[in-house]
């Protein structure tokens, strides 16, 4: 991570603000509104990857504005980041790639624990924001390295290949780095899909976080935080949150 000199601008200060919630909505509705209804600047990506879910663009075509009000799901993963003694120093020079946001709300989110807007970058297959890339996680466009920080909340469950993602999630972050995932309850078993005449995510079961940090080898180093309902219930109930540090060799490969 390269050190800037600290500039006096306000909006760090500003972007505190987005801790309340209700301001953070406000923001994210009113941008919604602008991009999405005013400038109908909704794009979608005409290609994805063959390790896609089925109906995966569709589902979340019609969650993007609830998605909004459920940042909560987002900061699960984003306050216990945010603290990381070796990043909190560098949160506003931490280049951040999340990884599916559906909306600008984690974006807003990532902003409101210290992280500069403009250092962060969303990748979705689908976006109405300037601020999130059309992008595929099974084929990301970002160099080697590019990041310090990489979070995927909520996203792999629409993977019918997660070793790809995570392989991809790999490269584009900097040795030292850090990967946060919330895998979400999205299992085939779950609620969300009982209501639903189609099936919205893939039928990977994520059901420990052993097996969430074996998608990522001999990469993991330090685990700074994780949540695994397993160990408590001995059934998968809930999602499982992890973040580590991410080692690579000293050539940078994976
Ligand atoms: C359930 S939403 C998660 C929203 C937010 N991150 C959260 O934690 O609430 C899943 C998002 O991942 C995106 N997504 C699914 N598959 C993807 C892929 N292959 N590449 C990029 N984004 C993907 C979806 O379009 C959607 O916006």
């Amino acid at each position: 991570m390269t050190e800037t000199p600290q500039r006096r601008s306000i909006f760090p200060r500003l972007s505190r603000l987005m801790l309340i919630v209700e301001v953070l909505h406000a923001v994210a509705v009113a941008r919604y509104l602008y991009f999405h209804v005013l400038r109908r600047g909704t794009k979608v990506a005409d290609q994805s990857h063959e390790s896609v879910a089925a109906n995966t663009v569709m589902h979340n075509m019609k969650g993007v504005r609830r998605s909004i009000r459920r940042v909560g799901r987002s900061a699960v993963l984003i306050r216990p980041l945010s603290i990381i003694p070796r990043l909190q120093r560098r949160v506003p020079d931490a280049k951040v790639l999340s990884i599916g946001p559906r909306s600008e709300a984690e974006l807003l989110c990532l902003a409101s624990h210290g992280f500069r807007l403009r250092n962060v970058t969303g990748v979705d297959l689908l976006s109405y924001s300037p601020r999130i890339d059309i992008g595929d996680m099974h084929a990301l466009q970002y160099a080697d390295d590019s990041f310090d920080v990489v979070i995927a909340s909520r996203v792999l469950g629409y993977s019918d290949a997660p070793e790809i993602a995570c392989a991809e999630m790999l490269r584009v972050t900097r040795h030292d780095g850090y990967i946060a995932i919330n895998t979400g309850d999205l299992q085939p078993d779950s609620a969300t899909n009982q209501n639903l005449d189609y099936k919205p995510g893939s039928d990977q079961v994520y059901s420990s976080l052993a097996a969430i940090l074996d998608l990522f080898g001999d990469h993991v180093g330090h685990v700074h935080f994780s949540n695994d309902p397993s160990v408590e219930t001995g059934k998968q109930r809930g999602p499982i949150l992890v973040i580590f540090r991410v080692t690579k060799n000293q050539t940078g490969a994976n």
